[in-house]
């Protein structure tokens, strides 16, 4: 039989069904519309993010596997910790390279991933069990913009915060996200976070409008998960898919455009919304940084930059801070 894997739940159906229908409604009736980015991944959606991390022209997820190729020893060393947290956990797939460091480095015992995905979640907290029967595998359901007060606070820590979603925030509630998270850490725990860095625009753009249109479905996708979920008839192809860089504020805006003049029903929030012909609602944002952007950023919320890295293309970033 499988070896259990612990999986601890704070994002019971209640709290997710009112978190989507608080985004839901607040977002459909602000001006310009709006959705967060969290309500793409259902399992369709974890599905097709998986599919755009293997895309030509989405370069984050295989720079970031290089600089953690090349550095994930000297990051165990500089870390020490015997407890990695890994905000964001997804597939887990990079994991593994700095689960093994810290192996080799002889310092871990406790690997705590935390996702949104239950299902994604469960599996990579199995697939990791199975690989490495020595490490206690705490899986964590829960949302790292409420949550990280909740999280498991043993041992000597080491939280991983990768593949550049750190840019889904805006930086007011990257501030926050920031200072909240150096709350919950101790003298000895450390931070590492990955961060897609500002490029030629063309690659930025590319990266989120794919040839093969993957990223396109995955935008809509949305629109699937909130017509399941609360009931809704958004008419999904009646929506084409925008990604645009906004060079003010350094960041890539995902949006979907009415291609006509559209009425939705919300059945589940008692909600009717218009949308006019062009009309376009932001689905997420996804902010490009700087090295020194990121250090000062840190030092806002009491971090200290221990080392910084880059793959030899600089297209991506990974900095280790302290506290
Ligand atoms: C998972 C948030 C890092 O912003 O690049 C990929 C999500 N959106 N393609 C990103 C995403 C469109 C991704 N993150």
């Amino acid at each position: 039989s499988q070896s259990a894997v612990h999986v601890i739940n704070h994002l019971d159906r209640d709290y997710l069904r009112q978190a989507l229908e608080h985004d839901v409604r607040a977002g459909l009736t602000a001006m310009p519309k709006q959705l967060p980015p969290k309500w793409f991944y259902d399992a369709t959606g974890s599905e097709l993010f998986t599919q755009i991390t293997r895309l030509p022209e989405y370069y984050p997820t295989r720079r970031e596997l290089a600089i953690l190729r090349e550095r994930a020893a000297d990051i165990a060393a500089a870390c020490g910790a015997d407890t990695l947290v890994e905000l964001g956990s997804g597939t887990s797939e990079k994991t593994v390279l700095l689960l093994d460091a810290l192996t080799e480095a002889g310092t871990l015992r406790a690997y705590t991933p935390v996702d949104v995905d239950a299902l994604t979640l469960t599996e990579a907290a199995r697939r990791i069990t199975a690989r490495s029967p020595g490490l206690t595998v705490r899986a964590v359901c829960a949302d790292f913009e409420h949550h990280l007060g909740l999280l498991p606070r043993a041992g000597r820590r080491m939280v991983a915060f990768l593949g550049g979603t750190v840019g889904n925030l805006d930086p007011a509630a990257r501030a926050i996200f920031l200072k909240d998270l150096r709350a919950t850490l101790r003298p000895g725990d450390t931070f590492l976070l990955g961060a897609d860095l500002v490029k030629d625009t063309a690659r930025l753009v590319a990266a989120y409008d794919d040839a093969a249109g993957v990223t396109a479905a995955f935008n809509r996708n949305v629109l699937h998960v909130i017509n399941r979920e609360l009931e809704a008839d958004f008419a999904p192809d009646a929506f084409e898919h925008v990604a645009l860089y906004d060079e003010r504020n350094d960041w890539i805006e995902m949006r979907l455009r009415a291609t006509r003049d559209l009425r939705v029903r919300v059945g589940g929030l008692g909600l009717s919304v218009s949308f006019a012909a062009g009309e376009e609602m932001r689905t997420e944002i996804s902010a490009k940084f700087r090295l020194e952007g990121l250090r000062d950023e840190l030092a806002a919320a009491g971090f200290a930059t221990l080392r910084q890295y880059t793959d030899p293309t600089g297209d991506f970033s990974l900095t280790l801070a302290g506290v």
